[in-house]
């Protein structure tokens, strides 16, 4: 009789402790919430909104009340004009191209005349290019058009905005890709520039936690069917920028191929963008932005989760064992 008094004395401490606590964790999470950022009185600035992400966040941004200061490479092309006519007043369409100095220091002046009183909240270092070649095939000059857009046209914009940013105890979020981790043929400058990108990030991230700047990183995987990032070329294309000494060793018809596995494997990627917008959307606004956020479909997430920790020659067999490494290596150096 006292075992059954006590036994059932336990399930009613346990239940009611379990409903304490979710009510209390339903608390805490709905005071969280009541504390994410919206945007009336905050300014964000994007990088690289003429298409793609940066486009599309800067609409919704404007939409949730931000100032928005959306960096176009091209103002006066078809995506700024789109974008500045559907937007409302508050959303300012610069000049900025993240490479040139000049136009960073201009864009800072710009948006220090025309701060709203909450001032700069958000930075999202979003311009980018990406390319395939394997390395071989790359010159460094391909590799330092690489760095100064997706790198250092990061770090330049930072180093300017951050003063305001931390002023604000606001957010650095920056874009970067699965690549930055996961190593893969033909992707050699684009990944070094994002791998190079997160270093960046997450020093800073350490730097500013004691000013209560909060640093996002976005990888996305494959959205290249949802932006303008992917430009055509042919392996025709690649293999006539080669030299001489070049072209005596490497396979046109392999170039073919290999162009060929790249565009179909981009044509099975997202066609939509929203979880991309989300994740950023959630980098911006939320009280407790997450550090990464990995943007892949849920069947490869748990790869691309465990990838980064997986040995060296475990990671380096899931291309070597693939069947168009054996094509490769039959006929790369093949004439
Ligand atoms: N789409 C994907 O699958 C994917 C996956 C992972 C990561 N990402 C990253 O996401 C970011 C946005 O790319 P997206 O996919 O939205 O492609 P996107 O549509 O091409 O957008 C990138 C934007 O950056 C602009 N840009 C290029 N060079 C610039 C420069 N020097 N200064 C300022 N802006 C410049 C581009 O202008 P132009 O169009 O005139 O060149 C374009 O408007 C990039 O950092 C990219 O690496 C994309």
């Amino acid at each position: 009789m006292n075992t059954i008094f006590v036994i059932g004395q336990i399930i009613g401490i346990t239940s009611i402790s379990v409903a304490l606590l979710f009510a209390l964790a339903k608390l805490v999470s709905r005071h969280h919430r009541s504390h994410d950022q919206d945007g009336y009185g905050s300014a964000v600035l994007i990088t690289g909104c003429d298409s793609g992400f940066g486009h599309q966040l800067a609409r919704v941004l404007d939409d949730k009340g931000f100032v928005v200061f959306a960096g176009c490479l091209a103002p006066e092309g078809p995506g700024a004009q789109n974008l500045a006519e559907k937007s409302s007043s508050n959303l300012k369409v610069l000049k900025l191209d993240v490479t040139s100095n000049e136009e960073v220091q201009q864009a800072k002046k710009t948006v220090l005349q025309n701060l709203p009183d909450k001032g700069l909240w958000a930075v999202v270092s979003n311009a980018g290019i990406t390319d395939w070649a394997e390395i071989e095939w790359s010159s460094i000059e391909d590799f330092q058009r690489m760095m100064d857009i997706n790198l250092f046209g990061s770090i330049r914009v930072s180093s300017a905005f951050l003063p305001l940013v931390r002023a604000a105890k606001g957010r650095m979020v920056f874009m970067s890709s699965i690549f930055a981790f996961f190593n893969c043929l033909n992707m050699g400058a684009y990944s070094v520039s994002k791998r190079g990108l997160e270093a960046f990030a997450d020093c800073l991230r350490v730097e500013m936690a004691s000013f209560g700047v909060k640093v996002s990183i976005i990888q996305p995987g494959n959205f290249g069917q949802a932006t303008n990032i992917l430009k055509m070329k042919t392996g025709l294309d690649i293999w006539e920028k080669l030299d001489g000494e070049r072209k005596q060793i490497f396979n046109l018809q392999y170039m073919e191929l290999a162009n060929e596995y790249f565009m179909s494997t981009c044509k099975e990627g997202f066609k939509d963008a929203s979880m991309v917008i989300d994740a950023m959307l959630h980098a911006v606004t939320s009280s407790r932005p997450k550090y990464r956020y990995l943007l892949v479909s849920t069947v490869d997430m748990l790869f691309f989760q465990l990838f980064p920790f997986l040995p060296t020659a475990l990671t380096d067999a899931v291309f070597s064992l693939s069947p168009m490494y054996g094509k490769r290596k039959a006929l790369l150096y093949a004439k």
